[in-house]
C-alpha cells in the first residue's frame, strides 16, 4: 500500500518532469551572447550548456564525463549572467574558485548574456584526427600507444601535458599525458592502464587496433617543465604517472641534462617497473640524472637489491634538506598525498611542487 507521503513524493516527481519537458519544448531563450575573455563573442540560440557552445565553435575545454557532471574538468571564470551555482557543481569548486565565479561550464545554461574568462592556454588546444602506429604492452596492465597525426600534421606542446581521447562512437572524453617529447610533434605516445569496466581503458586495451582513425583533443593543463627554472629536478611517478615525467626527461635530455634531476618511481614489484631500459640509459649518460626505483612488495623471484618501501620513504633518505629544488609529481592522489607532505617537510616550497592525479 502506497504512503500518503509516498504519493506525494511520486506527484512531486511527476511534476519536475513535466517542468523539465515543458521548458525544453515550450522556452526559447532567443539570441544571446557568449562574451569569451572580454573580446570573442558567439552569439546563440540560448538553451543549451555553455560545453556545448564551446564545442560547437571548437573551442575545446577539458571534459571527460559528456556534461554529467561527474569529472569536474570543464571550469571556466563567469564574470555574468550565469545565476547561482547548482547543488551538482559545489562538490567541484572550492571556496576559492567560487568567489572568482567559477562553474562547470557544462552545468551553466545559456538563458541570457553572459561574460566568460577562459585561460588562453585552453583556446589553443584544438582537435586532432590521428592514426593508430602502433600498440605495445608495457606491462601486465600498461600498453604504449603511437599515434600519428594527420590533421592538423602537428602540435604544440609542453612536456607534461595531456590530450583527451575521444572514445569512438560517445560523447566521452578521457584523459591521457602525452609520455612523448614536444620536439616530435607529429606523433604522441600514450601510456593507458587498463581499468576495470573502465569505459575508455577497456576500449583501448581491448578493441582499438593498429591503423585505426581516431580523435584526440588538447593539448591541455597546467602540469608543465617550467624551462625558464634552474633549480635542481625531483620526478616521483608511479604506474602510468610514468609518462608525462618521461616526456619531460626525453625534453631535459634533448638539451643535456642541464639540472640535476633525480627520478624516484614506485612500483609494487618488478612486474610493475617498465622503460628501465631507457632510464638506465639516460642515467648512464647523464651524470645529473639518478633513476631510484622503489618496490613495495618485491616478490622472491624478483631478486630485488633496489630501494623497497613506499616510494617516500625512499624520497626522505635521498633528498637533501632545503628550499633549492622544484618537483614534478604525477600517479595515484595517495602517493601524491604523501609525496608533498615530505618534500615540504624537506623545505621544498608547495608552489614549486607541480602533481597530476590520476
Ligand atoms: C590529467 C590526467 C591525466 C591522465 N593521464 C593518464 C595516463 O597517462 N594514463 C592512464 O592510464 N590514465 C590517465 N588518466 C586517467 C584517465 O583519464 C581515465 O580516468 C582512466 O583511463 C579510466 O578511464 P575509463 O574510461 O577506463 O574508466 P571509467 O569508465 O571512467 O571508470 C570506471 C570505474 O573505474 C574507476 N576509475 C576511474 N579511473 C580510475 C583509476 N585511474 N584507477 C582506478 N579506478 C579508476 C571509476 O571510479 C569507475 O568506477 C589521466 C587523468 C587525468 C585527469
Ligand atoms: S564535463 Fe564533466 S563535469 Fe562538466
Amino acid at each position: 500500500m502506497m504512503t500518503p507521503i509516498l504519493i506525494m513524493n511520486l506527484i512531486l516527481l511527476v511534476i519536475a518532469i513535466l517542468l523539465v519537458i515543458a521548458e525544453k519544448l515550450l522556452v526559447t531563450y532567443g539570441e544571446c551572447k557568449i562574451i569569451i575573455n572580454k573580446e570573442k563573442i558567439l552569439t546563440v540560440q540560448g538553451g543549451y550548456s555553455l560545453l556545448n557552445y564551446f564545442a560547437e565553435n571548437k573551442i575545446f575545454i577539458p571534459s571527460a564525463c559528456g556534461g554529467k557532471a561527474t569529472c569536474g574538468y570543464c571550469k571556466v571564470e563567469v564574470l555574468s549572467g550565469a545565476g547561482h551555482i547548482l547543488p551538482t557543481e559545489e562538490v567541484f569548486i572550492g571556496p576559492q574558485e567560487r568567489s572568482k565565479g567559477v562553474r562547470l561550464a557544462c552545468q551553466v545554461k545559456v538563458k541570457n548574456d553572459i561574460e566568460v574568462l577562459i585561460s588562453p592556454d585552453l583556446l589553443h588546444a584544438r582537435e586532432y584526427k590521428v592514426t593508430v602506429l602502433d600498440i605495445k604492452d608495457l606491462t601486465h596492465d600498461i600498453k604504449q600507444v603511437i599515434l600519428k597525426l594527420d590533421r592538423p600534421t602537428s602540435i604544440k606542446f609542453k612536456a607534461g601535458q595531456y590530450v583527451q581521447f575521444k572514445i569512438p562512437e560517445t560523447d566521452e572524453f578521457r584523459a591521457y599525458s602525452i609520455a612523448s617529447v614536444p620536439s616530435q610533434n607529429d606523433r604522441l605516445e600514450l601510456l593507458v592502464r587498463f581499468v576495470p569496466s573502465g569505459l575508455c581503458s577497456t576500449y583501448i586495451h581491448e578493441v582499438l587496433d593498429i591503423n585505426d582513425k581516431i580523435v584526440v583533443t588538447g593539448p591541455f593543463g597546467d602540469f608543465y617543465l617550467r624551462e625558464e627554472l634552474t633549480r635542481d629536478i625531483i620526478c616521483i611517478g608511479g604506474g602510468c604517472g610514468m609518462a608525462p615525467i618521461r616526456s619531460i626527461l626525453l625534453d631535459l635530455a634533448e638539451k643535456n641534462m642541464p639540472r640535476k634531476v633525480m627520478y624516484f618511481f614506485g612500483a609494487r614489484s618488478k612486474k610493475d617497473l617498465f622503460f628501465t631500459e631507457f632510464l638506465l640509459d639516460l642515467q648512464d649518460k647523464y651524470p645529473n640524472f639518478k633513476y631510484i626505483p622503489v618496490l613495495s612488495e618485491p616478490k622472491p623471484q624478483d631478486n630485488w637489491e633496489g630501494e623497497t618501501g613506499f616510494v617516500t620513504q625512499a624520497v626522505e633518505k635521498y633528498v637533501l634538506e632545503g628550499p633549492g629544488a622544484e618537483a614534478y609529481l604525477c600517479g595515484p592522489p595517495p602517493m601524491i598525498n604523501a609525496s608533498v607532505k615530505v618534500l615540504t617537510k624537506k623545505g621544498i616550497k608547495e608552489i614549486h611542487i607541480y602533481y597530476d592525479k590520476f
